[in-house]
């Protein structure tokens, strides 16, 4: 239409979550054009989340402990610089969050309220509706979203390839019900979320399936630790798929792991309920392996309490026909969030000119080998002012537009057996050669079964190559620690060259 053509040369976010959404409110009031899969809101990691955001707004703490935290739950791979500058920059950005209008819960003074969860050694999680933080973030965003003149959101759209010339984007080809569309654009900026979508057991939408990581990659970018996948411990263990979460903040107050013998197993797990998320998710992993059933019980502690503190989790109980403060609550562990993503640099910038990358989706280095919890949130709004910084001080050139269908059509999702079983939890060298070498014909096909396949064969690759343990990367075959931590990158070409 005569309005989008408007808009060739501007700035392009793809994705409506809480990273683009953030982009977008920043740059403004430079016109941008956001493309969005779904209807804003729906089908989207950032609404489902629930625990909150991290920042060090207590009296009892400050940003170098809450790096410290960080530091020590990602086993030796984060980089620090970035990892401080980003918690440092935390309660500032949320308080600017704040000024959209999300209804963060509050003390009784009007300070905010700060939960616990997993490795953190102080309170720091700020949350709304108890467990219903995305949600109600999403919504606010949405609305500043929809009344910010210089923001056109194009939804139903696909983004289904970049426009690459001379390692500098021109553009983006993208799909919807009617056909296809090229958006020129020099400035192209990915907040496409995970890659959950991609495994039987996740608590991700199935919609996120790594369509920025296949976008970037066929772009010819650079990206890094794609072998680090986070597995959360407690999803309701039930025939729903995708999983509900249920949050480590139920732990935080207090809810223990048992057994169906009704002991505790934890005992050798140093931090036991509040260990670091990698640390729990195997002891959870190996318990059920030894052919245990494990429960959350939180009949005691919050105990009366939850449907309060936790509404969305008890309504998702509720559909299972559990009542947490009466019930055990059926748990296994299950693929929840991606460390690595598009290597970017402290701007956001990749390794493709004029391409950006925010939120998880991109590899900032702030989440090392294992993500410490609400993190993510905290990294994705503080990110996404620095991008939308470095996207308008990029000026803005015209770009020729082009009318061709040069890509395939949507895929289908034929990995997910293959990456669950090879990309688990525990892995190793075999069932990761077996999983390469299954994945490398679809990811070469043509006939559009293509993108998934290449993610998964680049994860499978990365930790392939990555020939010991840590954090969330656990090989029986290399239990253990490498001398040094390196942080790892990889390029399509070169997965396809090693498969
Ligand atoms: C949770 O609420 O347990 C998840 C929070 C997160 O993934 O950081």
């Amino acid at each position: 239409s005569a309005d989008l053509r408007s808009f060739f040369g501007r700035p392009i976010i793809i994705g409506g979550g809480i990273a683009g959404l953030m982009t977008a409110l920043q740059l403004s009031p430079e016109p941008v054009l956001l493309l969005s899969r779904s209807l804003l809101g729906a089908d989207n990691s950032s609404t489902w989340a629930q625990g909150g955001l991290a920042a060090s707004f207590g009296e009892d703490d400050d940003p170098a402990m809450h790096l410290a935290d960080t530091l020590a739950a990602g086993d030796g791979l984060c980089d620090r610089d970035v990892a401080s500058r980003i918690l440092q920059a935390a309660p500032k950005a949320i308080e600017g969050l704040a000024g959209f209008g999300v209804p963060f819960d509050r003390t009784p003074k009007g300070s905010l309220s700060l939960g616990l969860e997993a490795a953190h050694s102080r309170r720091r999680i700020v949350h709304a509706h108890g467990d219903g933080t995305g949600r109600e973030i999403m919504r606010a965003l949405i609305a500043a979203v929809r009344s910010t003149p210089s923001i056109v959101v194009v939804e139903g759209v696909e983004a289904r390839r970049l426009a690459v010339r001379e390692n500098a984007i021109r553009g983006v080809w993208a799909s919807c019900s009617i056909g296809p569309f090229f958006f020129g654009s020099r400035r192209v900026v990915l907040a496409t979320g995970g890659i959950g979508g991609l495994f039987l057991d996740t608590t991700n939408p199935w919609g996120s399936c790594g369509q920025g990581l296949a976008l970037a990659a066929r772009a010819g970018a650079v990206l890094a630790d794609l072998e680090f996948i986070q597995f959360h411990p407690t999803a309701l263990d039930g025939p729903e798929r995708p999983m509900a979460l249920v949050s480590e903040a139920v732990r935080g107050e207090g809810a223990a792991l048992i057994d169906e013998t009704g002991q505790a197993f934890l005992q050798s797990v140093p931090g036991a309920e509040l260990a670091p998320r990698d640390v729990l998710a195997r002891a959870v992993w190996n318990h059920l392996a030894d052919g245990h059933h494990v429960f959350l019980d939180a009949r005691q502690r919050p105990g009366p309490a939850f449907a309060r503190h936790f509404p969305t989790i008890a309504s998702a109980c509720r559909g299972a026909g559990i009542n947490p403060a009466r019930d055990l609550i059926p748990i296994r562990p299950a693929q929840h969030y991606h460390m690595g993503g598009v290597a970017v640099d402290s701007f956001g910038r990749t390794s493709v000119e004029g391409l950006w990358a925010c939120g998880e989706v991109a590899s900032t280095g702030l989440h090392g080998a294992n993500r410490l919890a609400s993190n993510s949130l905290t990294e994705a709004i503080v990110c996404a002012r620095w991008v939308a910084e470095s996207v308008a001080g990029t000026p803005a050139r015209r770009t020729r537009p082009a009318f061709a269908n040069v890509y395939p059509p949507p895929a289908p999702i034929p990995v997910r057996v293959f990456l669950s079983r090879a990309l688990g939890i525990v892995r190793d060298g075999e069932g990761l050669k077996a999983a390469a070498r299954a994945l490398l014909p679809l990811a070469e096909s043509k006939d559009g079964v293509s993108d998934p396949a290449a993610v998964g064969l680049m994860i499978a690759v990365a930790a392939l190559l990555r020939e010991e343990s840590r954090g969330a990367h656990y090989r029986t075959d290399f239990p253990h620690h490498a001398t040094a931590a390196r942080r790892s990158e990889i390029t399509l070409e070169a997965a396809l060259a090693a498969a």
